[in-house]
């Protein structure tokens, strides 16, 4: 799993995972404060699952309002059934063989957690991440950690150390350096509470992976019960992803009206790129392009990375939003939409 350390032993408040610096994290947790951990899919902003307190720091940290249930954090030793309920014997084989891995899971609550973690709901979100430093900080810390991505609500996520950093500067005491996240991409929440799982927040891990494991899953948007569990997973109704740049979303086949969206920015002196599957680049050739990539997992993993550094370099970003069916693809279609405002 990705654990490349490519910055030094301490810029700013990014510190390596070295064990000292674990220690001092733990230490920082045991305060009820509030440390940026690197995961497979995103950075996230941990904090003691089981103390309103901490918990409290950080939805004030990111602005998140409080209706926003978070994901709990544990090692992959640590007893799920401290926390929730055991999930029914048909999903068992569902955490057996996706964790750890970039998934989470929705299991009634045991009522152990803060409750502000859950926002008031009886369910908890689970989630055992297979990043090294994410699983040697949960180990050392022994404790489940709530933790949200770790980036100011609304605002793109972070997938470097120095996204954290970007957000937060020094309101964070330290910021665990992981590299860069493997996956680039929020995990794939799913609610097993019921008798078929359902997929709330689509992600690397496709519903075709999991029935095949149990039978049956589903996709938000086709269940009965669509909009219970939207109410539940309010995540799903927020803007999100926003870079700092301004957005113009396209869909193929409104390329020629990006065209001469291009030419008119040019012609304005305004900077401006362009964000797009590699498959197009040569439409825009002498333009400033950010390649996706090729395959819809590249493009998982290029997304936030692109749409951060767009921020740092231009004033608009035009987006031509890729096309495809595939699970993958619909979830970095979904990100690119909100980013642009358009969900
Ligand atoms: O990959 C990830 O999941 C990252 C890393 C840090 O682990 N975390 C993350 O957390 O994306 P956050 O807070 O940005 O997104 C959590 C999502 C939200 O859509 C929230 O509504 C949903 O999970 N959620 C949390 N608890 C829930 C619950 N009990 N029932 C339904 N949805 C829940
Ligand atoms: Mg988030």
């Amino acid at each position: 799993m990705n654990s490349r350390v490519d910055r030094k032993e301490s810029q700013g408040n990014i510190c390596s995972p070295s064990i000292e610096n674990l220690q001092r994290a733990k230490e920082l947790i045991l305060q009820n404060q509030v440390v940026a951990m690197p995961t497979e899919t995103v950075y996230g902003l941990a904090a003691n699952a089981l103390k309103d307190e901490a918990v409290k720091n950080i939805y004030s940290l990111k602005g998140r309002p409080l209706d926003n249930p978070l994901i709990v954090h544990i090692h992959k030793g640590y007893d799920i059934e401290k926390i929730v309920e055991r999930p029914p014997q048909a999903f068992q084989k569902l955490l057996e063989k996706l964790t750890p891995g970039p998934i989470t899971f929705i299991l009634k609550s045991k009522g152990i957690v803060s409750p502000l973690v859950s926002a008031g709901l009886a369910t908890v979100a689970v989630r055992i991440p297979q990043h090294t430093v994410a699983q040697e900080f949960l180990k050392v810390v022994d404790l489940p950690l709530a933790a949200p991505s770790a980036n100011i609500s609304t605002h793109t996520s972070p997938v470097t150390a120095q996204h954290v950093q970007d957000d937060f500067g020094a309101k964070i005491p330290l910021i665990l350096d992981g590299g860069r996240c493997f996956y680039g991409l929020e995990s794939t929440v799913c609610d097993i509470t019921g008798a078929k799982p359902v997929i709330l927040r689509s992600g690397y891990v496709t519903a075709e992976e999991i029935a095949a494991i149990c039978g049956d899953c589903l996709l938000l948007e086709d269940t009965e019960r669509a909009e219970e569990l939207k109410k539940r997973s309010p995540g799903t109704r927020y803007k999100h992803y926003a870079p700092h740049c301004k957005t113009e979303l396209f869909y193929l086949s409104q390329i020629k009206a990006l065209k001469e969206r291009a030419m008119q920015l040019q012609q304005e002196n305004l900077s401006f790129a362009i964000l797009l599957a590699d498959s197009f680049a040569t439409e825009f050739d002498g333009l400033k392009c950010y390649l996706l990539g090729k395959t819809d997992k590249e493009m998982a993993k290029n997304v936030y990375m692109h749409l951060r550094t767009a921020e740092h370099e231009v004033e608009y970003l035009l987006v031509l939003l890729p096309e495809g069916n595939s699970e993958i693809l619909k979830a970095v279609q979904n990100r690119l939409k909100k980013a642009c405002a358009i969900l």
